[in-house]
């Protein structure tokens, strides 16, 4: 699987692409990023932004810089399915995370275009939006850390990126509750405090069922 990263700062990816999971499903040969800055798709000295039209002030991504984009990826990896990073978007929740899971699955290539400034001309993201993303009601600075979000939660869904495909299902938020305590031991008892005693009694149903309760 090809997962194309259209964003403004390369330099973001660098370390997160580098460590724990996203690392492993590409020592696993599972996915393969490629993160592209808009400049890269511009002539020396052409500028990726231009400044909105009508009031207000501020710069947006051109749409003919998206277009080269998107037109030189699609060349490269084949037709994307293409995630716009906007505050606007579809809300991110675990359920958007396994649909959205399934379109890398599903997908070949699959493309995350992280806006900055006031954000992409409408008609580049009209043209080519499959599916709008918001991580949540607040404004960032662009789409980037978005990006990094969604990836983080989409590959855990991936099969064999997560070691134990049972600590993905069993975990927050994938049922109708969220997680449950955790305890380690050692120690047994840590500044006074107890593990509670079923946790260690092997009983697998009551320990499911104190879960559900706790
Ligand atoms: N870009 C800026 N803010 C955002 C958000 N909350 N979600 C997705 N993309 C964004």
């Amino acid at each position: 699987m090809d997962v194309s990263i259209l964003t403004v700062f390369p330099e973001i990816y660098t370390n997160f692409l580098q460590t724990s999971l996203m690392k492993r499903a590409q020592e696993k040969d599972i996915v393969s990023f490629d993160v592209c800055a808009f400049s890269s798709f511009c002539k020396d000295k052409e500028r990726i932004d231009s400044p909105t039209v009508g009031h207000g002030s501020g710069m947006a991504i051109r749409p003919d810089v998206i277009e080269r984009a998107v037109d030189v990826q699609e060349k490269k990896y084949g037709k994307a399915y293409r995630i716009f990073l906007t505050p606007q978007g579809e809300k991110l929740d675990q359920r958007l995370t396994k649909k959205l899971a399934m379109s890398f699955v599903e997908n070949d290539h699959v493309m995350l275009v992280a806006g900055r400034y006031e954000g992409i001309d409408e008609r580049a993201h009209t043209e080519y939006v499959d599916i709008e993303v918001s991580i949540g009601d607040y404004i960032l600075m662009g789409g980037d850390l978005p990006a990094m979000v969604l990836l983080e939660t989409v590959m855990r869904y991936i099969p064999s990126v997560v070691g134990k495909s049972e600590s993905v299902e069993k975990d927050s938020f994938s049922g109708a509750f969220l997680d449950f305590p955790t305890y380690t031991a050692p120690p047994r008892v840590w500044k006074d405090r107890e593990i509670p005693p079923i946790l260690l009694d092997g009983h697998h149903a009551k320990i499911d069922e104190w879960r559900l309760n706790n």
